[in-house]
């Protein structure tokens, strides 16, 4: 058969494929009420160009000029519903919950763990997010202030030779380092290189195309996770030999019973865990990211935020004596610059959710099996609820917020469990960078690059000295 040949018979299979999706979404949604306007663009591909062809900032803000808060679409092959209004995101995930499941591409689901979390809902999602929710309650990570010290202290000292640090990159690290502590408590040294090693490999193939070719970075990421799960049934086993009982997440997941006392199985623990992982890192690295660069850019909130930080560091007598966990929950301007760096970047612009049956909310109809995007940029960039939303100005915080206006962490049953962990961490690394150290940002810009979260572009380089210099000899350097 001829390439022609080939092509012709694609081409037939897609239009028949095509047809029959059409006819089998026409028996699924017999519709009372109509659907949100909006535009569905070409078949097949939908508005999928439009949204890749631009900001994705750009492509949901002109949707919402022209058709309103709630509006439909077509993109990555699904048609979705988009909704950016704080009512509406209010009953996809908090009031009408029940009804949008969490939704994401097999191949995804497939490297994290088909048992992670946040892929479900009911009561297997309600069992396992207790146990996580518990082990990174503020009783337990309070615990944890003087190890996340040590780690970004070593973290800023090994960025100080002056070299260009691609900021984001190292504080993956970081941030990778605080995660595995909160899931495993003092994890030994070889554990935690193997972890990282493969971890590393597993991310990187992440959002690259799914292929079963070897070679490929998908097909890398694949092996890279069969490996974690034997190291990670490796750590378990030790674990259990220690009998040991530690209220570290680890820990809760192997001595979760029912009311049956039936237990969890390996698979259901290792893919929590690396969902956890994979929830924690790029998340806060970026947002860390985004934070040093809008207090790199503002010298009068850099000097608020290193006038409170030294009060701390100079009761603490010259930070001889390590912080306390009562020290970091009073920063207020260190809180409010996070704050307002989680609203303005807004590194997890909208979420995925599917209608389990057809919905109708305020007239329109939501079908069943479409996709529900809570927008949540759109609403923290809203005027209505931000005056000059494109401001960086974290004295907006200084009062209360109206209800889901302020989605950073989510609402609802899936909000964020590891919220409080991911602020603590960020304080206690601005504390040290600014109170032993100098840093200048090499080539500011206000580029941005999906990674694909928003980060700085190319990871914000940046170069980081101590201060003061372990030797005064060695001369000033005249930076931030
Ligand atoms: C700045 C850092 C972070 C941001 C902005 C963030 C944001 C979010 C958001 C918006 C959700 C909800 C997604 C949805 O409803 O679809 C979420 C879920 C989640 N986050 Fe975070 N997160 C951060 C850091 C962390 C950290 C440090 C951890 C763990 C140590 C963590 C663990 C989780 C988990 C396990 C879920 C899934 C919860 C569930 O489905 O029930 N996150 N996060
Ligand atoms: C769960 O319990 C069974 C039976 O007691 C045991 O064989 C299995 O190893 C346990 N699973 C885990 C992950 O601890
Ligand atoms: C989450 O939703 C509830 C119910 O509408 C609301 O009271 C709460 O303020 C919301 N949380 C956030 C962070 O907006």
């Amino acid at each position: 058969m001829g390439a022609n040949n080939l092509l012709f018979m694609y081409l037939i299979c897609g239009l028949l494929l095509f047809i029959l999706i059409k006819t089998q979404r026409r028996k699924l949604a017999k519709p009372t009420s109509s659907l949100p306007p909006g535009s569905m663009g070409w078949p097949y591909v939908g508005e999928t160009l439009q949204l890749y062809s631009q900001n994705p900032n750009t492509f949901f803000a002109t949707r919402q000029n022209r058709y309103g808060d709630i509006f439909k679409s077509h993109i990555l092959g699904c048609p979705c519903i988009m909704l950016a209004s704080p009512e509406a995101v209010r009953f996809v995930l908090v009031s009408k919950a029940h009804l949008f499941k969490p939704t994401y591409p097999p191949s995804k689901e497939k490297l994290i763990g088909p048992s992670a979390l946040f892929f479900h809902q009911g009561g297997y999602h309600a069992k396992i997010r207790k146990l996580v929710q518990a082990s990174l309650s503020l009783n337990v990570i309070r615990n944890l202030v003087p190890d996340i010290e040590a780690i970004a202290i070593s973290a800023l000292k090994s960025w100080s030779g002056g070299q260009v640090t691609k900021t984001f990159w190292e504080l993956k690290k970081f941030t990778f380092d605080v995660a595995v502590l909160s899931i495993f408590g003092h994890l030994e040294a070889h554990y935690k290189e193997m972890l990282k090693e493969n971890y590393n490999i597993l991310d990187k193939g992440y959002n690259s195309f799914p292929t079963k070719l070897p070679g490929t970075l998908y097909h890398n990421s694949v092996l890279a996770r069969r490996r974690l799960s034997l190291i990670l049934g490796e750590i378990i086993k030790e674990r259990k030999e220690k009998k040991f009982v530690e209220n570290d997440l680890l820990g809760s997941l192997l001595n979760f019973k029912d009311a049956e006392g039936q237990n969890l199985s390996q698979n259901e623990i290792v893919d929590n865990i690396i969902g956890v992982l994979f929830a924690a890192q790029d998340t806060t690295a970026s947002l860390l990211t985004w934070i040093l660069k809008y207090i790199h850019d503002d010298s009068k909130l850099l000097e608020a935020i290193k006038i409170e930080q030294k009060a701390i560091y100079d009761s603490n007598d010259g930070g001889k004596h390590p912080l306390t966990w009562a020290q970091t929950r009073n920063m207020p301007v260190t809180n409010r610059a996070i704050m307002e760096s989680l609203r303005m970047s807004s590194i997890i612009s909208f979420t995925f959710r599917e209608a389990i049956e057809n919905v109708e909310y305020k007239g329109y109809l939501i079908p069943k099996g479409w996709k529900v995007l809570p927008l949540f940029r759109n609403i923290h960039h809203n005027p209505d609820f931000f005056t000059e939303p494109h401001n960086f100005n974290p004295s907006r915080f200084e009062v209360g917020l109206k209800p889901n206006t302020f989605l950073a962490f989510g609402n609802g049953s899936h909000a964020c469990p590891g919220n409080e962990v991911a602020k603590l961490q960020m304080l206690i690394l601005i504390h040290h960078l600014v109170n032993n150290f100098r840093w200048t940002v090499v080539e500011s810009s206000n580029g941005v690059e999906y990674v694909p979260f928003p980060v700085p572009e190319q990871g914000l380089p940046a170069k980081f000295w101590i201060d003061p210099p372990p030797n005064h000899n060695m001369g000033g350097h005249h930076t931030t």
